[in-house]
Parts: C-alpha cells; sequence; structure tokens
C-alpha cells in the first residue's frame, strides 16, 4: 500500500535529495502568492499534504481563514502536525473522498501536488472543479512521465528493465509532458493563468545517490507501494541487484521533469 510506504519514509521525506520538491514548491508558490496576495481569508486544501511544507509556504505568505490537508499516510500526516499551525485541519483519507469533508464551492484554492501518479485525473479534477468557489485556483505540480525516462532508455536501460521502471513509469495519473498537463486542466474546465517547466538535471555519481534519491524523495515508496504483494526482503534484494549492475555506470546524467500550472475555475 502506497499508505505503508509513505509511513516508512516519513521521517526522511523533508531531506529531498537534490532539493527538487523544495524547488517545485517555490516555483509553485510563486504561481499563487502571484495572484492572491491581496486576497484576504483564504479558504485552502491540499488534497496530499505530506509533511505539510507547501500549507506551511502558504501560511506564511497569504492570509488563510481554514487550511484542510488530506493524506492516506499517518506517517506523513504526522509530520505536518508538527509543522502546521494547529488550527489546520488534517484528514487522514483518500483525496478521492474529499467531497465527504467539504462542502461544494467553499474552497478559493486547491493544491494537487505530486498527487496524480496515485489517483487518475479524472477523480481528482472532478472533485476539486466542484469544491472551487467560481473564480477559485487550482495548483498543479506533476512529475511527467518523461521524467528521468532518458535514464531508464540509455545507459540505465538493463537495470531499469529489471526492475521494471518503465512500466512503472507509465502507471498512474502523472501526464506524458507538459503540454498534456495543461490539456488535461482545459478539459476539465480549468483556465490556465500561469504554467512552467522545470527541468532539472541531476547526476547519480554512485548508489548511495540512487538510494538518497529512491528512497527519500519517496520513488522507492511508490514503486513498491503500488507492488503490495513485494515483500520488503524482495525490495531490499532488488536494490542490492541494481546496485551491482549499476557500479559500472557512474555518474549517470537525467533529467527530472516537472510540470507546474496554475488554473482557475471561470466565474
Ligand atoms: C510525493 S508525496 C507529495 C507530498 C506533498 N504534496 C509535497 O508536495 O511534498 C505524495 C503524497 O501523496 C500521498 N497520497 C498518496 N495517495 C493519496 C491519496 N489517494 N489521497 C491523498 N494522499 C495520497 C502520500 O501519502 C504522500 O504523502
Amino acid at each position: 500500500m502506497v499508505s505503508h510506504a509513505y509511513d516508512r519514509i516519513a521521517d526522511s521525506y523533508d531531506e529531498d535529495w537534490c532539493g527538487l520538491y523544495a524547488e517545485s514548491r517555490r516555483r509553485a508558490v510563486g504561481q499563487i502568492v502571484a495572484v492572491l496576495s491581496d486576497a484576504l481569508d483564504l479558504d485552502v486544501a491540499d488534497l496530499a499534504v505530506g509533511t505539510g511544507n507547501t500549507l506551511d509556504a502558504l501560511y506564511r505568505r497569504l492570509s488563510l481563514c481554514t487550511a484542510t490537508g488530506f493524506d492516506v499516510s499517518t506517517g506523513m500526516l504526522r509530520k505536518a502536525f508538527g509543522k502546521l499551525p494547529k488550527r489546520t485541519r488534517l484528514i487522514h483519507d483518500s483525496a478521492a473522498n474529499v467531497e465527504d469533508h467539504l462542502a461544494p464551492a467553499s474552497l478559493d484554492l486547491v493544491l494537487c501536488h505530486f498527487l496524480l501518479r496515485y489517483l487518475e485525473p479524472q477523480v481528482v479534477l472532478s472533485r476539486a472543479y466542484r469544491l472551487l468557489k467560481p473564480g477559485g485556483y487550482f495548483s498543479l505540480v506533476t512529475s511527467t512521465q518523461r521524467s528521468l525516462l532518458e535514464t531508464y532508455t540509455g545507459r540505465f536501460e538493463k537495470t531499469g528493465r529489471l526492475l521494471g521502471v518503465r512500466a512503472q513509469i507509465a502507471k498512474g495519473g502523472n501526464p506524458l509532458d507538459h503540454a498534456s498537463s495543461i490539456e488535461m486542466l482545459q478539459q476539465y474546465g480549468i483556465e490556465i493563468i500561469t504554467d512552467n517547466l522545470y527541468r532539472e538535471g541531476v547526476t547519480f555519481r554512485s548508489f548511495d545517490d540512487v538510494r538518497a534519491w529512491a528512497f527519500e524523495s519517496g520513488w522507492a515508496a511508490e514503486f513498491f507501494g503500488q507492488r503490495p504483494s513485494l515483500r520488503t526482503g524482495f525490495t531490499w534484494t532488488a536494490f542490492a541487484l541494481a546496485e551491482v549492475l549499476m557500479r559500472p555506470l557512474y555518474p549517470v546524467h537525467a533529467t527530472s521533469e516537472i510540470s507546474i500550472v496554475l488554473g482557475r475555475k471561470p466565474s
């Protein structure tokens, strides 16, 4: 289960190898603050609050009236609880069930950051759309399916194939590329306000880097979390095998690709 996988990495999640989450967040928050800095008493929901970093940034820069965070992982929620003001509503439930907790047309801003991997866009976007007030904003941050792909099709091909990485990337709701992210929002009637494609070169210099990226970023949690039949022992065997196979390949250069879009429900 994805929730258990994130429970296991909750303590190290904020170490954020290469700072990819921090930079994505900085850009998304910049887009939001640019349009909402003068607004008062905003009602905000984060559909996958994780360790609470994005709501934390918004509390510091915007006037929030209510803030609600959903997550399926109690470990991640515990970290968010320690970081966010106590008036924050933290709800242990899937973003698929947000409408059980929030009234229609009640939100000024909905955050959907690194969630599409786990929920189909139609589930997330239809619910978010109904929850937004007319004129409310939707902030999307998502890895694209192209992210890091050249790694697996290049020097990593054999190892990637062995670990089933390509098939894993294609699973879930992540859009193919940045243009698909934008189209997806438009299909749900969301107007695009700002968009940004964050591409960042990353270098794996040793297996320690691979391990840090895979576990601290949550990728391993995603990868193995989607295969509940796999036992931890298998996880470690696969990583040990990858370590041996990858030894001659370093340094391995790849490009991470993250799509960051701010949209708006028409007034
Ligand atoms: C990569 S983390 C992103 C966390 C946060 N949004 C951020 O930007 O740092 C993915 C989060 O999604 C949560 N998650 C996975 N499936 C979910 C679901 N169906 N509903 C709500 N949260 C979910 C995980 O538990 C994890 O905390």
